[in-house]
């Protein structure tokens, strides 16, 4: 057999990725899926439309490539985390929309949460803060809200899954009710010691165990796909959460390396080694996927929004036709004139965790132009970074010594070369920037064999280019001082 699938299932859209033995891409389908904002701060998904087009980009990447079924030693899924979907075991069907990471309805019943005292043992239990992003919240909304749900779901009537759980019910024809660790780890209902479902945290979210899918280790082998899937039965043999994923597929399996990916959000991971390592300022203790049954920690600062700013530029300012526009406008400047943009348009994660935070632009003059909007909204992005970086070299003990990078954005050598300058640290962009399906790619293969060991997929990974920082000391002070004024700005206004 010569190929791995990965199913990588984004927030904006839904893609089909065929690996072969040496790591090369062999194929890409990609479909984007409808956003549904119901109101302001609430963002939902159709899980059957994600179903749906997940299922036709396989479909079509092995057509396109006229790849019989029969090449596939196996099938790696990756996905947005933390999106919230219930359905009901019988027919299959979910009960609502997707309630997605970056919806912001349950912020109120965190801060009860956060009021009542529950920080710290949800922080010693889950390495998580109390916010709204994750998906334990959610779900109890949806269990409260779904007329009769709670009776359905004390029935064993009704599954709640992530969205790997849903993709992996889906190709199993609902014999598979089941996450992997990394996912579970982003629920608020997990314990990192255990790694089991939490009795005690279950309670608190009012959460009925009857829901839960069985937990597994992100590289096993789970059974076949139907043969209805791609016409012929494929070993689902990977799951791990997208930011999980891309740290396996970046090689950091080892304490102290870190990536950053650029896509919808940013999510900068760093691995911390066999035990889970507490934070101090404020990022979230969370799964790295080792290849073996026992999972590694890391730290992870969520950022929720990046790519999105720059889709914002085109599709809210209309200052772009595309998004790769971005980068010749913002080159057309040579700075920002003292413009800074921070893009809390889904309220600020680590390490500031407002969900009251709004996007803000400061320092416009009469001679800003789109451009330096532009240039604001790149280098916002790197800021952001930055400061998740400077928290986690805090953590750690010593600063984070190089960053790799991948996602739609790292193919940008303007932003890559002033995260660099920003960091000070060299920035990495290695040859495959599909780390995330790589990285599933890999946890498949490790599971059925078709790479021997760690040492063989690490073997597959190469850099392409390092960025080099190259901005003085006291101009990267005096900018990152500036950006700080701004993010103060931007806090709590939608209290
Ligand atoms: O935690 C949310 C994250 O997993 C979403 O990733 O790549 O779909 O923006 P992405």
């Amino acid at each position: 057999m010569k190929y791995i699938l990965a199913l990588d299932q984004g927030t904006t859209s839904s893609r089909a990725i065929l690996f072969d033995r040496t790591g090369q891409i062999a194929g890409v389908a990609a479909k984007e899926h409808t956003q549904i904002y119901p109101r302001s701060g609430w963002v939902e998904h159709d899980a059957v439309e994600i179903w749906q087009s997940q299922r036709e980009v396989a479909r079509r990447v092995l057509s396109d490539n006229q790849i019989d079924a029969k090449e596939i030693a196996a099938i790696g899924i990756t996905n947005q985390r933390e999106t919230t979907v219930v359905w009901d075991r019988q027919t299959g069907l979910p009960l609502h929309n997707a309630i997605v990471w970056q919806d912001r309805r349950t912020a109120e019943f965190c801060d009860h949460l956060q009021r009542d005292g529950h920080a710290g043992v949800i922080a010693k239990k889950t390495g998580l803060v109390i916010d709204a992003y994750f998906s334990g919240t959610k779900l109890r909304w949806l269990l409260d809200q779904i007329p009769d749900a709670r009776q359905r779901a004390d029935r064993g009537d009704l599954a709640f899954g992530t969205i790997d759980s849903w993709l992996l019910w889906n190709l199993s024809e609902g014999r598979l009710h089941v996450t992997d660790s990394s996912n579970a780890s982003r629920t608020m209902m997990f314990n990192l010691e255990t790694l089991a479902w939490d009795d005690e945290l279950l309670e608190l979210l009012d959460v009925p165990e009857s829901v839960l899918p069985e937990v597994c280790p992100s590289s096993f082998v789970h059974g076949d796909c139907s043969s209805d899937f791609l016409g012929h039965p494929i070993p689902l043999a990977g799951c791990a959460g997208d930011q999980h994923a891309a740290l396996f597929g970046q090689n950091c399996t080892t304490p102290a390396m870190a990536k950053n990916t650029y896509g919808t959000g940013c999510f900068v991971l760093m691995n911390v080694g066999e035990e889970p390592v507490a934070s101090k300022s404020k990022l979230l203790t969370t799964i790295a996927c080792s290849g073996q049954s026992e999972p590694h920690f890391a730290l992870e600062g969520s950022i929720f929004t990046a790519g999105s700013a720059v889709q914002w530029l085109r599709d809210g300012l209309g200052v772009i036709k595309s998004s790769g526009d971005v980068t010749s406008l913002a080159a057309s400047v040579p700075d920002t004139g003292d413009c800074y943009l921070v893009p809390a348009f889904a309220g600020l994660g680590a390490p500031h965790w407002d969900p009251y935070a709004r996007g803000v632009i400061v320092g416009i003059s009469g001679g800003t132009t789109a451009a330096h909007i532009a240039r604001a909204t790149l280098e916002g992005i790197a800021f952001q970074v930055a400061d998740v970086l400077d928290a986690m070299g805090a953590d750690a003990g010593s600063p984070v010594k190089e960053l790799r990078v991948d996602g739609g954005a790292s193919v940008n050598d303007l932003l890559m070369q002033f995260q660099a300058d920003i960091l000070q640290v060299p920035v990495v962009r290695p040859r495959v920037v599909e780390t995330t399906a790589i990285g599933a790619a890999f946890l498949a293969g490790l599971a059925v064999g078709f790479w021997a060991d760690i040492d063989e997929v690490e073997s597959i990974w190469q850099s392409e280019r390092v960025f080099e920082p190259a901005m003085s000391e006291a101009d990267v002070a005096q900018r990152r001082g500036r950006w700080h004024q701004a993010v103060q700005r931007s806090m709590g206004w939608q209290q």
